[in-house]
């Protein structure tokens, strides 16, 4: 029979997502009013090596849901993609009574979860990064606060364009993603939205998209660059060179992935943190919570890291013709 889970522990790791908090919280509370113990792992899998680890109470997370970051810390630890590595921190876990593990982090994250379920040590992925690129779930926590974020920013940038008449390239954050380029794009109106999913490289298309849309009498053009394209300086250059009009670049930066949550981050956090806590409870392990077709559920760390996710078709197109 399997071991009854007594005390689980939380980390976070990867980048830190806005709503983190809010789900550390969650796995805290709900953990201790199921009269489990609960221990806080400072620094992601770098902490739990280190043995950064200390018992957490009720009170140790008053005060933290609008809270952007994560209060227990994050890092990214690349020692820890080694075996030898992982089954020091699954005897870590061992040596400390921790049964169980809640990691909120990203597609990373989860391998070394899934290492550790491998090894004994029941664990359970939360989907935290800002850049909705994890392919088994509809929401990761972070998205909705870091696109708000970068949507007021673009706004502001936009009423100056527009008075200057001028051109604006900005850059948002997404190396690999361009989920929160695509719903500026849309949402602050821009004339061009380059995603790393679907850009061609093609320069001379936007060159042509500026001076017509100048002939028609617009007074800015707003250009929504994803940073995995980036060059947008450089690209700002070539641009005003070939048009004649005045380009600026605008790079926003960190300030997408700090910040006081929205209500939806903290609201789906609460839900999904509680939701990890009663999963690894019910003795399950290597599952995932994921939002999917309006609801929350649980998914195998393996089949949800064979997911793979696109830019929908439909949405790229209508994100062009508005
Ligand atoms: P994210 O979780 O946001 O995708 P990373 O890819 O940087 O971010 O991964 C976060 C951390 O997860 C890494 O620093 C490392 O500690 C751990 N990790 C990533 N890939 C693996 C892997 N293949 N095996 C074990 N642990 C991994
Ligand atoms: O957390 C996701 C993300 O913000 C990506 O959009 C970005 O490419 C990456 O993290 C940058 O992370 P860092 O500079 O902290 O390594």
């Amino acid at each position: 029979m399997a071991k009854k889970i007594e005390t689980i522990a939380v980390l976070t790791s990867g980048g830190d997502a806005p709503g983190m908090n809010a789900a550390v919280r969650a796995v805290v509370r709900t953990a201790l009013a199921r009269g489990l113990k609960v221990k806080g792992i400072r620094r992601g899998y770098q902490g739990l090596l280190n043995e950064d680890i200390f018992d957490m109470q009720a009170k140790d997370v008053s005060d933290i849901i609008q809270r952007g970051g994560t209060v227990l810390g994050t890092a990214r630890c690349l020692e820890f993609k080694q075996p030898e590595v992982q089954q020091k921190g699954a005897d870590i876990c061992r040596k400390q009574g921790i049964d169980g593990i809640v990691v909120i982090g990203g597609d990373g994250s989860y391998r070394g979860a899934q290492a550790l379920s491998r090894l004994g040590i029941n664990t359970i992925g939360l989907p935290g990064t800002i850049d909705l690129d994890i392919a088994c779930t509809d929401y990761t926590i972070g998205f909705d606060t870091a696109v708000n974020t970068a949507m007021e920013a673009i706004d502001k940038v936009k009423d100056t364009s527009s008075s200057h008449e001028r051109c604006s390239i900005i850059e948002v954050m997404g190396r690999h993603a361009g989920y929160i380029a695509l719903w500026c794009g849309v949402a602050n109106g821009a004339e061009d939205i380059l995603l790393p999913e679907k850009y061609d490289f093609n320069e001379q298309n936007i060159i042509n998209n500026i001076i017509s849309s100048r002939k028609r009498g617009k007074k800015h053009h707003l250009i929504i660059n994803a940073e995995g394209i980036g060059h947008s300086a450089s690209m700002a250059r070539r641009i005003e060179a070939a048009t004649g009009i005045e380009t600026r670049a605008t790079i926003l930066g960190y300030m997408q992935r700090g910040g006081a949550p929205t209500a939806k981050d903290r609201y789906f956090a609460s839900m999904m943190g509680a939701r990890a806590a009663d999963t690894l409870i019910e003795g399950k392990t290597n599952r995932v919570i994921c939002y999917r077709h309006g609801e929350f559920v649980d998914i195998d760390i393996e089949e949800a890291l064979a997911m793979t996710k696109t830019i929908d078709e439909y949405e790229y197109e209508i994100s062009h013709l508005l």
